[in-house]
């Protein structure tokens, strides 16, 4: 591979594969920061590599947590790159300034039946669309850990586009991933993918749902949080290098311990809701409605709207 390849995980490192990686993570040593300031001895011992092995990972780890300044405008013109995908709904579009951006991940929780995935595949037949008509031109790599992708949902959603059915399923490259072992790897693997395809969304549905069911109990939680940490950062990663969006979806439990207001939580806790962009509570309401709240925004306030799922895909 090429030999500036950027650092940004533990695995990037001369020396560290994933064991251990793996073997560093469980004993806290989960970030390039702590690997910088290791000692070659301590950091050998630690993780069962050569102590020149050690130094050699460090001087990687020291060089690449090397601050990089940019100044403001810099920042500014890459930030006019963003691109956004229609949602279908004008209201919803609005309240998040645009569409869904790329370089972030923009998360939709809720309970069963609340439109998440039905988002999903709005999107995915979007970001094929020009970006004149609000796409971004772009295929679409879809995880599905729940078996719920609809390949008739989406051909209906796209005729309603008066685009060609074949054509757009076409574009979406699906992945059926059965244990979160599967899951982190096949975005472990994605670089290429996403290059050959020109894949402009990733849409993880659900990103919990396969943690949630294999780290049972408080024992496993953080083992749970952890490895749901570094598989978010990797989409975040993949989101800035190549531009491109990531749409998630997630669960929540009932919490019984909350006396007012809404009784549920988002599953992830801090780890998603730190590293989540942009955040939106999705809930059912009449019929075909439902109420879509803007949670958490860099740049947009909080606010609600109401979006109609149709037989032609989401609407206002
Ligand atoms: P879970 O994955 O179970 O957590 O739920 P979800 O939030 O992903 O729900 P999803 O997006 O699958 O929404 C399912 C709902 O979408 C159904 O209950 C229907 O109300 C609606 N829906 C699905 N297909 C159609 C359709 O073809 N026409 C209309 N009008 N509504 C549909
Ligand atoms: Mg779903």
């Amino acid at each position: 591979m090429a030999k500036d390849k950027a650092i940004r995980e533990l695995e990037d490192l001369p020396g560290i594969g994933e064991t251990t990686a793996e073997k560093l993570r469980s004993a806290g040593v989960d970030t390039l920061d702590k690997i910088a300031v290791y000692s070659p001895h301590d950091l050998s011992e630690l993780s069962g590599i050569s102590v020149d092995a050690a130094k050699k990972a460090i001087a990687a780890a020291q060089e690449s947590t090397t601050v990089n300044y940019e100044t403001g405008e810099q920042i500014l013109e890459k930030r006019k790159a963003i691109g956004r995908i229609t949602t279908g709904s004008k209201d919803l579009d609005e309240m998040l300034g645009g569409g869904v951006e790329t370089n972030g991940i923009t998360e939709a929780y809720g309970k069963f039946s609340s439109g998440k995935s039905q988002i999903a595949f709005q999107l995915s037949v979007n970001a094929q669309l020009p970006r004149d008509k609000g796409g971004l031109d772009g295929a679409v790599f879809f995880i599905d850990s729940e078996g719920t992708f609809r390949p008739e949902r989406i051909a209906e959603i796209a005729k309603a586009e008066d685009l060609d059915p074949k054509t757009v399923l076409g574009n979406i490259v699906v992945v059926r991933a059965m244990t979160t072992e599967q899951q982190i790897l096949t975005l472990e693997r994605a670089d290429k993918l996403i290059q050959e395809k020109n894949i402009k969304l990733i849409i993880v549905d659900s990103l919990t749902s396969l943690f949630r069911a294999e780290y049972l109990g408080r024992g496993a939680l953080g083992e749970r949080q952890q490895k749901l940490n570094s598989h978010i950062h990797r989409l975040q990663m993949l989101a800035d290098k190549y531009n491109l969006a990531v749409y998630v979806t997630n669960q929540v439990m009932d919490n019984p311990g909350i006396m007012f207001g809404d009784p549920t939580t988002p599953i992830g806790g801090n780890v998603i809701a730190h590293a989540a962009t942009t955040r939106l509570y999705m809930r059912k309401s009449k019929e075909e409605k439902r109420i879509v709240r803007l949670v958490d925004s860099p740049s947009q306030p909080e606010g609600e709207c109401v979006i109609k799922i149709t037989t032609n895909g989401v609407k206002d």
